[in-house]
């Protein structure tokens, strides 16, 4: 299903601005429906770090049963939508601070990474209730190397020895080459509770994060009734030999949000460099999240774009080369040498209906908008929501970089106007520091001699005046042992 009649993208680009996130209601509320359908008794949580527009999160405010955040301020972003027994905070390495103020807030769950973590928690507010992050040894297309992080099965027998209530046992299943990650995971955490049941005599909640892929270049995904039919099933037979119910808490991130939205643009350019044609887009890869965080773009693009022309009609393009086309290669608006995507070919004679077209990066629902940043001073995407009857709701405005950078300068002035004497004396003698370093750094490079940079200039001889001199290879090129 496309995210937006084709012939609204270059109206839609007239009044947001390119680039822009357009997500569709329709797939949003099918991708949950579905999961609800093939997970009944599951409760599902919005994974807050794929998707964070706050639109967005209102929306799953009403569809989903709750949220998961990784760091304290992602926790309170999730508070402002839910409850705090509705939100799970599953992150890493917390500091002492992080610690204070995730525990300051009654209820919130808190899953730790770490024997040294449940005893800073024990530390603080002991017998509290906790979740723990177990590593399941289920191997993931994203995970970290064993042993880096959570708590290993070897570590689980000594977490009877740490003054917490261990309500939740959670590990992330990863984002599976597997179609079995899912379905192993909640097979290793149920085997797990059954080992050490003197562990988990306070268990309420089995909580799996991820494990349900989604190909986000050709956007297709498992057959998840499936994967719901054989979790259900280990779950039930946990709850009947423990002889209680249990909860099980998924966080689906990118089944749920990935095929929800495009990144629509204008193609800014189309050139042709050494008989090879190119276009030059309106937005940079970093706009396009986790797809070339992967590096699939860097290959295979073809399946994950679309390009169109001035009027909307979409332009055949394909993902090898067939009689008669002609690799496309497409640029970013950055000078980044990775700012580009390859593995597109084309007719010879669709070239020039490019001039003025769009071009749309698919599958960017998740850890795509989340992920932007305004790097190189590039502007951050509006995000819109396309509903039914072509309804269009904003939900973020497009940000211009020049607000970001006024907005610090002007926080940094109210801090100096409005803060105490001693910051703002600190600020005085930072700025003081800061003209005396530059002034006496000047001064020290004034007074340097230039030699050490001779080994980058062409070496003068007097005999050659500048306007004669030939033409030569200026930087050696050096050899990296
Ligand atoms: C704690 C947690 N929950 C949920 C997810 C969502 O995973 P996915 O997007 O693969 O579904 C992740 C992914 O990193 C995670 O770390």
């Amino acid at each position: 299903m496309e995210i937006l009649p084709s012939g609204q993208i270059k109206p839609m680009l007239a009044t947001y601005g390119s680039p822009l996130y357009v997500y569709n209601e329709a797939i949003l509320k099918n991708n949950i429906t579905r999961l609800r359908q093939a997970f009944p008794q599951a409760r599902l949580y919005h994974f807050t770090p794929s998707n964070r527009c706050p639109g967005i999160l209102r929306i799953m405010r009403r569809h989903m049963d709750g949220m998961t955040a990784t760091t304290p301020l992602g926790a309170q972003r999730a508070l402002r939508y839910f409850a705090p027994r509705q939100v799970i905070v599953s992150g890493s390495n917390y500091s002492r601070t992080d610690f204070l103020t995730l525990l300051a807030i009654p209820g919130l769950r808190i899953n730790c990474n770490s024997l040294e973590e449940l005893r800073q928690v024990a530390q603080m507010q002991a017998g509290r209730g906790v979740g723990v992050r177990i590593d399941t040894g289920v191997k993931a297309r994203v995970y970290a190397k064993e042993g880096e992080m959570d708590i290993t099965l070897a570590q689980v027998s000594a977490l009877e020895n740490i003054d917490v209530k261990i309500e939740m046992i959670h590990c992330y299943a990863g984002t599976a080459q597997s179609n079995h990650n899912l379905v192993d995971s909640a097979n290793t955490l149920c085997e797990t509770v059954l080992r050490y049941p003197q562990v988990f005599t306070h268990l309420k909640a089995i909580n799996i994060a991820g494990g349900i892929e989604f190909d986000d270049l050709t956007g297709t995904s498992p057959d998840v009734a499936d994967y719901g039919r054989q979790v259900s099933a280990l779950i039930e037979n946990l709850q009947t030999r423990l002889g209680r119910p249990l909860h099980l808490i998924l966080e689906p991130g990118r089944i749920i949000m990935a095929s929800t939205a495009s990144l629509y643009c204008h193609i800014n350019q189309v050139y042709e460099k050494s008989g090879q044609p190119m276009i030059g887009i309106d937005a940079t890869r970093f706009q396009f999240g986790d797809l070339s965080k992967f590096g699939k773009l860097d290959e295979d693009a073809s399946f994950a774009i679309g390009l169109y022309d001035e009027q909307g009609a979409m332009i055949t393009h394909f993902s090898e080369q067939c009689a008669g086309t002609v690799p496309l290669g497409i640029h970013g608006n950055t000078h980044y040498s990775k700012d580009r995507v390859k593995g597109v070919f084309v007719y010879p004679e669709d070239i020039p209906r490019l001039k003025g077209g769009l071009f749309e990066i698919k599958y960017a629902g998740a850890y795509a908008s989340s992920m932007t940043s305004a790097w190189a001073d590039r502007e951050m995407p509006a995000e819109v929501l396309y509903a039914a009857q072509g309804k269009i709701t904003v939900l973020e405005l497009r940000q211009h970089v020049r607000d970001v950078i006024l907005s610090r300068i002007e926080k940094a002035q109210r801090g100096l106007r409005h803060g105490t004497l001693a910051a703002t004396v600190a600020g005085l003698l930072l700025v003081s520091f800061f003209m005396l370093g530059t002034g006496a750094g000047n001064h020290r490079e004034a007074s340097k001699t230039r030699a050490q940079f001779n080994a980058y200039a062409p070496v003068l001889s007097a005999e050659e005046p500048l306007s004669t001199m030939p033409a030569k290879r200026v930087l050696h090129k050096t050899n990296y042992e």
